[in-house]
């Protein structure tokens, strides 16, 4: 009764627009967004560029106006997609992955896990005509600093970064709350059986049942990795 009651109220819609969409399928169909996916918490589309190609060969690119290696995909068959998409149904926001954009974070991850409907569109090659971005894009995010071959795992990372936050898609609710980033700093370290594995052992206190000691061990080791491993975070 709850979780059709968060259903109703959480549902999401992701449609994903790319060139290759087969190289993200299989990310979407299976284990965790598998799984939500099943019970009906998120639907995913995933729309091939090429259904809306030009011409003959479902052409989707071309050459760069002003000269330079490599194409760009053209506008038209984008704006057809995007225009059927927004025809049907509002989007809260439209997406473009790309790396020269802000990188994303934890915080924009939470922010839209509370979207109803985005539009995620993978650019490849060069990139997309500018038009596309003016016309229809509201947001852009960059995963990295890094040149990928393709938007498409930047928009799998991403949609599954927002999916596994919406209620009901993880078991235990309270296991995305303590993720690394919710509070600004990195994991503690976790261990399970056996308490001692090749000579090393499990801290005691884990051992200990004493839940305190436990949240404060927990706290203090995140705080030390941290300032180890990304000093950055506590400057913020
Ligand atoms: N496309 C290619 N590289 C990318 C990146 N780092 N982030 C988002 N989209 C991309």
């Amino acid at each position: 009764m709850i979780l059709v009651f968060l259903n109703t109220i959480f549902f999401m819609r992701i449609d994903i627009v790319s060139a290759v969409p087969k190289l993200i399928e299989e990310v979407f169909a299976h284990s965790i967004i598998g799984r939500a996916r099943q019970r009906g918490l998120v639907e995913i589309h995933l729309h091939d560029l090429h259904a809306y190609g030009l011409g003959k060969y479902k052409q989707i690119d071309d050459y760069m106006y002003g000269g330079g290696a490599g194409m760009v995909l053209r506008p038209e068959p984008l704006d057809a997609v995007i225009e059927k998409l927004k025809s049907e149904r509002h989007y809260d926001e439209i997406i473009f992955m790309t790396p020269d954009a802000p990188v994303l974070t934890q915080n924009t991850v939470n922010e839209l896990s509370l979207k109803q409907n985005l539009i995620l569109i993978a650019g490849h090659y060069k990139g997309i005509d500018e038009r596309i971005r003016k016309l229809h894009v509201t947001k852009e995010i960059s995963i990295g600093d890094y040149v990928l071959s393709g938007g498409e795992l930047p928009a799998a990372v991403l949609a599954d970064a927002i999916i596994r936050l919406i209620p009901g898609v993880l078991n235990d609710e309270t296991s995305a709350l303590t993720d690394s980033f919710q509070n600004g700093l990195l994991s503690p370290p976790v261990y399970t059986r056996p308490a001692e594995f090749k000579g090393l052992k499990v801290p005691d206190v884990l051992l200990s049942g004493n839940h305190r000691a436990i949240e404060k061990w927990r706290e203090e080791q995140a705080y030390k990795k941290t300032l180890k491993l990304r000093p950055d975070l506590l400057e913020k």
